[in-house]
C-alpha cells in the first residue's frame, strides 16, 4: 500500500475526504460556471500528485532509461546493489574471469597496446575510468609513451589494489575515488587517451551518449577514447544476448563453481545494458567523434573494443 492509500484509510484521511467533498459540493452549487472553467487545470494539477503517490520509486519515463542506473558507493543502483556490495560479492569471481581470460581481456589489452604505440600523442596523459585493480592495463601501458596515469573508481578496495599494481609503471600515477561520470563532467585536467573497460554498459543509452560527448569535449585533436564492453550482435535483443552469454558461460567457464556462475549471471541479468556493435559506433558519432572503428572482437563474440578519434 502506498503513502496516499494509508492516509486515506486513517480517521484523519476520512475527515479530510468528507471536508473536501463538502467544499466541492458547495462550490459546484454556488459557482457552477467557475468550477467547470477550472476543471482542466485541476486535472493538470492532479498529475504530479498522482505521480508522487500513485507510483513507487523508480518509475521510468522512456524505454531507453527504464532499466538501470549507475550504482553509487553507498546508495543502491540497478538490482539494489551499491558499488561496494558489487565489489565485496563479485570481485573474487571477477578475478577468476581475468585469470582465466574468460572475457578475452588479454586480446583487448594487446590491441590497446598496439593502438597506443601507433596512434597516441607522444608523450600522452591516460585516464582509466572505472579502473578496478588496474591489473590488466599495466602490461598494456608498459613500453608506451605514457607520461601520466589517472585511475578513477568508486570502490576504495579496488584503488588500494590498483595502487600496488601501478607501481610497475614508470610514470606519475594518480588515483581518485569518484564516480567516473561525475569526474568527467567536472574535471579539467589535460587528457589524451581515455580508456573505459567493462563498465560503460551499466549506463543507460542516453547517459552513455552524454558521457561520450563530455569525453569528446576534453580530448585534443590527436586524442582518443577506447572502450571494451559487452556487445550485442546487430539485430540481437538483450534477452537473446543474455541467453547466449549464459550458454557460453555454462559451456566454457569451468573454473567457476555453480554458485559463482549463478552470482555472475544474476549481476549480468540485472545490471548490464550492452549496446549492439552498430549502436556503440553510432553513439560515438553522435558524440562528435569523426573516426570510429571496431578494434577487437572477443572470440566468444560477447565483447568488443571500439576506438573513437576526434
Ligand atoms: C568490471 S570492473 C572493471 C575494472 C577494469 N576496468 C577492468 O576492465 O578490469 C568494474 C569496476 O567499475 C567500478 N565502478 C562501477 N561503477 C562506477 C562508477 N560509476 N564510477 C567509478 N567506478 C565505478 C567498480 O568499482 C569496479 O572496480
Amino acid at each position: 500500500m502506498n503513502a496516499f492509500s494509508c492516509f486515506l484509510g486513517s480517521k484523519l484521511g476520512l475527515a479530510a475526504t468528507v471536508l473536501v467533498a463538502a467544499i466541492g459540493a458547495y462550490l459546484l452549487w454556488t459557482h457552477t460556471g467557475h468550477v467547470l472553467a477550472a476543471a482542466p487545470y485541476l486535472l493538470l494539477l492532479a498529475c504530479p500528485l498522482m505521480h508522487l503517490f500513485g507510483h513507487h520509486h523508480g518509475h521510468s519515463h522512456s524505454k531507453e532509461t527504464s532499466m538501470a542506473g549507475v550504482a553509487q558507493p553507498d546508495t543502491p543502483g540497478a538490482g539494489g546493489e551499491t558499488v561496494l556490495d558489487i565489489f565485496r560479492h563479485h570481485w573474487a569471481i571477477y578475478r577468476k574471469f581475468l585469470v582465466h581470460d574468460y572475457m578475452s581481456n588479454a586480446g583487448a589489452y594487446a590491441e590497446l597496446h598496439r593502438f597506443l604505440t601507433e596512434n597516441a600523442p607522444w608523450p600522452f596523459a591516460f585516464v582509466d575510468l572505472a579502473c578496478g585493480d588496474a591489473s590488466g592495463v599495466v602490461p598494456a601501458l608498459q613500453g608506451t609513451a605514457i607520461a601520466h596515469y589517472r585511475g578513477i573508481d568508486l570502490a576504495p578496495p579496488a584503488l588500494e589494489l590498483a595502487k600496488r599494481n601501478l607501481e610497475a609503471l614508470p610514470c606519475a600515477v594518480e588515483l581518485e575515488e569518484a564516480d567516473f561520470v561525475q569526474a568527467m563532467r567536472v574535471g579539467s585536467e589535460p587528457v589524451d587517451i581515455v580508456w573505459l573497460s567493462l563498465s560503460l554498459h551499466h549506463l543507460t543509452t542516453p547517459d552513455k551518449r552524454t558521457l561520450m560527448l563530455e569525453i569528446r569535449g576534453r580530448l585534443p585533436p590527436n586524442g582518443a577514447l577506447l572502450i571494451y564492453e559487452p556487445t550485442r550482435r546487430d539485430g540481437e535483443d538483450r534477452a537473446t544476448y543474455l541467453d547466449r552469454f549464459e550458454e557460453t558461460g555454462r559451456r566454457d567457464w569451468t573454473a567457476l563453481s555453480a554458485t559463482e556462475f549463478q552470482e555472475a549471471m544474476r549481476h549480468v541479468r540485472t545490471c548490464d545494458l550492452p549496446e549492439t556493435a552498430s549502436e556503440w559506433q553510432s553513439l560515438g558519432r553522435e558524440a562528435g567523434f569523426s573516426r570510429v572503428a571496431e578494434a577487437f572482437k572477443a572470440p566468444s563474440d560477447l565483447f568488443r573494443m571500439f576506438s573513437y578519434q576526434p
